[in-house]
């Protein structure tokens, strides 16, 4: 080889090392799964295939603790067990050769509070994200950037990675955008119109379908529950033929008679109450036959928040109840138990308190891209044709919901008491996630006073964008 050629070549070799990604060959960074009080799943995709091994423990200097599973794979899935309740691990994964991704602050991931805990909890909620467009990271964005109050649990609500669903797209569009957060986050999803692919939908995750977190087992992952702190979690599958059969309905009412949680949050991608000159729930299958048979068992059993994607704009409805028909049947003094906004310096929060009736229903569906005309729905306080995602924050009695706009400021918020906080949280501390090695469990009642010091937060965020100082910390996000 010519002496040129070498150098060309070392020149290249040197260029491919320093552009190589700093936890070596990785095509999926490691994400988290079906986390509950006590077990963790960690996933992570290698380009070869390995043996898997992952290193844990409670200090970051000190990961003391080793899973390892023997077989090669590069579709690396790891269930950590014996967990501790509400406590935060720091982790390491890769194989026995050696570590691929992990072993820093950044890389850690906490169980869940016990089922029942009144622990505060932050909930991040994005619906048809996966575009891989420049709103997506927008909205991306303006949520890493709102405040140090760590993320407990992502829900992606379905046309997670466009166009298919395929695998590349599920890494390009919903892995690779997202992974900075999914380190230390873990993600539930209900699946789409756009997961075409189902191989590629089931293999990017790993739901509970034997109640491993809590709730009644499924047998599916297309459908599912699960407990998180004080909330029970119900995923339905809007998509595929579960929809038109029998069995999703009976395990919802057989879950849902089962649980004693505080809240139920229910999430399906086809939105019950919508309009638009794409997506209309009076006529769409998806949309109309979950409404007219999911939404009276979750009413029955008192729902408290339902969220869904489809179309590419937001709204939410006022506090509602027994509303099944077509739009043109809305009678607000019959369907509205609230018929006010909902917030507490305008018409009063949604109070719960006396009477378990009543529902939120909220569209979220401009995560990644926002479109479609907007035809109003009845039951809808608000439709806002704009980007965003969802900031959902409960404290005990008290539920927080923001409409969190691209640009950070927030286009739409309510409040839904019940119990004894009638409006009024009692502050103090929640954990944080502004020092990954506090290990703050984040313990504590938040109520309106922590939601006030978030909003500061927020608005202080704001202002450091607009003047172009925005601190975009995705280390610790
Ligand atoms: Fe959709």
């Amino acid at each position: 080889m010519k002496p040129q050629i070498l150098l060309a070549s070392g020149m290249l070799w040197l260029i491919q090392v320093i552009s190589s990604p700093a936890w070596g060959a990785l095509e999926r960074q490691p994400y988290l799964q079906n986390v509950t009080d006590s077990q963790v799943v960690l996933r992570w995709r290698s380009d070869m295939p390995t043996d898997s091994v992952v290193h844990y423990g409670v200090q970051l200097e000190n990961l003391n603790r080793t899973v390892s599973i023997s077989g090669a794979t590069t579709e690396h899935e790891v269930v950590v067990s014996g967990l501790n309740a509400d406590t935060r691990y720091y982790y390491s994964v890769g194989s026995s050769a050696g570590t691929e991704a992990g072993g820093d602050a950044w890389h850690y991931f906490r169980t869940a509070p016990m089922t029942g805990s009144n622990r505060r909890l932050r909930i991040w909620a994005i619906g048809d994200s996966g575009t891989g467009r420049t709103g997506q990271l927008q909205v991306r964005n303006a949520y890493y950037n709102l405040d140090s109050m760590e993320t407990d649990i992502v829900l992606a609500l379905g046309d997670n990675a466009y166009d298919n669903g395929t695998d590349n797209e599920y890494t390009a569009n919903f892995f690779g955008v997202y992974q900075d957060l999914f380190r230390h986050t873990p993600v539930w999803s209900a699946i789409g119109n756009h997961e075409r692919n189902s191989g590629a939908y089931t293999t990017a995750f790993s739901h509970p379908t034997q109640g491993e977190g809590g709730g009644q087992p499924s047998g599916t992952e297309l459908y599912y529950s699960f407990d998180y702190g004080n909330v029970h979690f119900v995923a339905l599958d809007s998509f595929t033929d579960n929809l038109n059969s029998d069995a999703m309905y009976l395990w919802l009412e057989d879950d849902l008679s089962s649980t004693t949680q505080k809240w139920i949050i229910a999430y399906w991608h086809h939105p019950p109450y919508s309009r638009s000159s794409t997506h209309d729930s009076d006529s769409e299958t998806g949309m109309k036959v979950l409404r007219e048979r999911a939404n009276p068992i979750l009413e029955r059993y008192g729902v408290d928040l339902q969220l869904s994607g489809h179309n590419h704009f937001y709204s939410r409805t006022y506090l509602i109840n027994g509303h099944y028909g077509q739009s043109s049947s809305w009678n607000a003094s019959t369907h509205a138990v609230d018929s006010g906004d909902g917030r507490e310096d305008g018409d009063g929060v949604y109070d719960k308190q006396d009477q378990a009736k009543g529902a939120v229903y909220i569209l979220a569906g401009s995560s990644g891209k926002q479109g479609y005309t907007i035809y109003s729905h009845p039951a809808n306080f608000i439709e806002v044709g704009e980007l965003g995602s969802m900031v959902i924050d409960i404290a005990g009695d008290r539920m927080d919901v923001r409409m969190l706009r691209e640009n950070g400021s927030i286009d739409d918020y309510f409040t839904i008491v019940k119990g004894a906080a009638n409006g009024v949280g009692n502050g103090g501390g929640g954990g944080d996630s502004g020092n990954p090695d506090d290990g703050d469990a984040g313990t504590g009642d938040n109520g309106a006073g922590s939601l006030t010091v978030c909003m500061l937060l927020a608005t202080l965020s704001l202002l450091l964008l607009r003047t172009g100082t925005g601190l975009l910390n995705r280390q610790g996000t």
